[in-house]
């Protein structure tokens, strides 16, 4: 295989902003009645914002029409970006620019494939936006991860085939979707929770390009 695009996710891959997700989500619980912690935090990971709602609102057992839900939603994101917008580059994860400057000089595309439709304002506050040949988010596909949608598109924009690409990322929703779209997937985190993608990495401090072609020619 000739490696020619790389897809990564954004949140927890290039920045951790589960902790911002979770100090909104945890606002909007007290604010209705719902005690969430940060263990069912780790069930928001990857999944969309109104989904992420649906499974707060089960874990406090309440209903609400979905009128209720959209400006909860948004009550939710506005508190979110004003997580986001004190945000600058000493953010970005360890190892993440070195890696990404890599790909670059070796001629291999640089894609993101997030399912936030923050991602552009959070790029932007971390100094990354001129780092990608394309960037696909929430407000671009209409199928949230597990669904491919997102890596897919990310790849034919580019006009790469999916046996050239490999995807990052954090949550078991994104290796799904990556496997599910034919493209070598690379977890970044724990091997326990993301055993079912080809390869796990605890992050990018440690790997270069050239591991990635080991990777590959494992394969
Ligand atoms: C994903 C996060 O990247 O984006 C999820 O892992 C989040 O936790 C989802 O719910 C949607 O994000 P946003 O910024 O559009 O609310
Ligand atoms: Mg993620």
């Amino acid at each position: 295989m000739e490696l020619r695009l790389a897809i990564f996710d954004l949140d927890g891959v290039i920045v951790d902003t589960a902790k911002y997700h979770y100090l909104a989500w945890k606002r909007l619980g007290e604010k209705i009645g719902i005690e969430f912690t940060e263990q069912d935090n780790e069930r928001l990971k990857g999944v969309s914002r109104m989904r992420s709602l649906d499974i707060l609102l089960e874990i406090g057992k309440q209903t609400r029409t979905d009128e209720e839900k959209e400006q909860l939603a948004a009550e939710k994101n506005a508190w979110y970006v004003e997580y986001i917008t004190q945000m600058d580059s000493s953010e970005i994860l360890p190892g993440v620019l070195p890696f990404l400057e890599e790909l670059r000089t070796q001629g291999i595309k640089i894609a993101l494939g997030s399912a936030s439709k923050n991602a552009k304002t959070i790029l932007e506050r971390v100094s990354l936006s001129d780092c990608f040949d394309v960037i696909v988010d929430g407000n671009l596909v209409t199928k949230a991860k597990p669904d491919p949608e997102v890596f897919t598109l990310s790849a034919s924009l580019l006009g790469i085939e999916a046996e050239q690409t490999v995807v990052f990322e954090d949550a078991q929703a994104g290796i799904e979707a990556a496997l599910r779209a034919k493209m070598l997937t690379i977890g970044v985190g724990e091997q326990d929770t993301l055993h079912e993608a080809h390869y796990v990495i605890p992050g990018f401090e440690e790997f270069s390009v050239a591991d990635l072609k080991k990777v590959l020619a494992l394969r």
